[in-house]
């Protein structure tokens, strides 16, 4: 199959790992483009003059604008209730920390994942429907091994969105530890073995922040979950600093998420590492914040910078990564090209998958999505608006805006 007569193509082509700095303005961008997909994968990429075999279905892309399917490297998108009652509650005034330290928050999303005989990933059309076509999904509503297993194995049913799995059973901790840290600790450190024995999950993530786990605490479970063979992520200087940037570079983290209160030796201690920076505007924006985090400098220092939805019942309500970038724009000064980079191969590097994800090269995996504008910086610039007229996940169209998400591949 051909796609014919891209008004824009974004190829994000370059070598299989994170942008950092001026290389993420670079969006290796071909007017009136073409690119032919075999089997799943991107076997040809250029001008539509030059494409050397026009036989066969083509799919004419005149005015539109394409670029790799967004990958969406943190999410907490198996959950069973919504919490708009807790949105009511921080308007009126009550700390998320603090609805999370009176038994609420991560801890009513645990009640109801416990309680819940078929769990999903959430929405896995609307990701779709919105150009992502692969994203990171993290346990931690289940908080003991059987219900952190049960989400693992909900994350393996969805068979259309690729979902990556991470463990965070250091989320909270649940009510029945709440006079035994060490316990709770402890367990974790054994439940590791089974989650990584059974290969439920390619990443152990802990929350590293006052009021849920200390650096130390999150050291420990790291270094266990390293010893098995896993790679980690990790919650650091989410809302108050605890170093966790320093901790996520010297245990060598794929990625340290949030950073809304990072440190500028944190900063630095990033830059001079491979752990990708990954920030999570949407979070702060639906928690009233004003503070985002420090976008610029930490290009500007060099760190590998992506970005994501955090998409959860609590803090992100949102899985729109087109969103997400309005706000890395707008807020945190990011150029939509810039933008556009860490929402895809950057992306993809914080999942392990610049090497077939994130771009649009031939060998690569043919996910993209095909937008209703001209010029690619229309879609951040639109705020809210979704343009996304068509995904293709693994060379298939899985979304088409006039006839819906298909139930299956065809
Ligand atoms: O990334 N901070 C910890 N975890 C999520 C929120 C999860 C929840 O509130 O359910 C976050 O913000
Ligand atoms: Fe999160």
């Amino acid at each position: 199959m051909n796609i014919v007569h891209i008004k824009q193509l974004l190829t994000l082509a370059g070598p299989p790992r994170a942008r950092r700095g001026g290389e993420m303005r670079d969006l290796g961008i071909i007017e009136d483009a073409a690119l032919t997909v075999r089997d799943g994968n991107i076997v040809w990429v250029g001008r539509t003059d030059d494409l050397p075999d026009k036989s066969g279905d083509a799919f004419d892309a005149t005015d539109r604008v394409i670029l790799p399917g967004f990958v969406d490297s943190h999410t907490h998108a198996v959950f069973v209730r919504p919490r708009a009652d807790e949105f009511e509650w921080r308007i009126e005034g009550t700390p998320y920390m603090e609805i999370l330290a009176r038994g609420g928050g991560i801890l009513s999303s645990v009640r109801t994942v416990r309680d819940c005989s078929d769990l999903s990933v959430r929405f896995a059309d609307k990701f779709f429907e919105y150009g992502t076509t692969t994203i990171e999904a993290k346990s931690g509503y289940g908080l003991n091994l059987e219900h952190e297993v049960r989400m693992l194995e909900a994350m393996q049913r969805e068979a259309r969105l690729e979902v990556i799995p991470t463990y965070l059973g250091a989320h909270a901790l649940p009510a029945e530890y709440k006079d035994n840290r060490e316990a709770f600790i402890r367990q974790v450190l054994a439940d590791l073995e089974t989650i990584s024995s059974r290969k439920l999950a390619e990443f152990c993530d802990v929350f590293v922040e006052p009021g849920a786990f200390t650096i130390e605490e999150g050291r420990r479970i790291f270094t266990k979950a390293k010893s098995l063979g896993m790679h980690i992520k990790m919650h650091a200087d989410e809302f108050k600093s605890s170093d966790g940037a320093a901790l996520a570079a010297d245990i060598e983290a794929v990625s340290a998420d949030h950073l809304g209160a990072i440190t500028n030796d944190g900063i630095l201690r990033l830059a001079n590492s491979k752990t990708v920076a990954t920030l999570l505007p949407s979070t702060l924006f639906m928690l009233g914040e004003t503070h985002y985090a420090p976008a610029r400098k930490l290009i500007e220092q060099g760190a590998a910078v992506a970005l994501a939805t955090d998409f959860n019942p609590g803090t992100s309500p949102t899985l729109n990564m087109q969103f997400v970038m309005t706000l890395a724009c707008s807020q945190m000064r990011l150029t939509p090209a810039e933008a556009i980079a860490a929402a895809t191969i950057n992306g993809a590097a914080a999942v392990r998958r610049a090497d077939r994800l994130g771009s649009i090269e031939t060998g690569k995996q043919a996910d993209f999505a095909v937008y209703e504008v001209n010029d690619y910086r229309e879609i951040p610039y639109y705020a809210a608006v979704n343009f996304c007229v068509a995904t293709f996940k693994r060379g298939s169209l899985i979304y088409a805006k006039d006839r819906g998400v298909r139930s299956e591949f065809q």
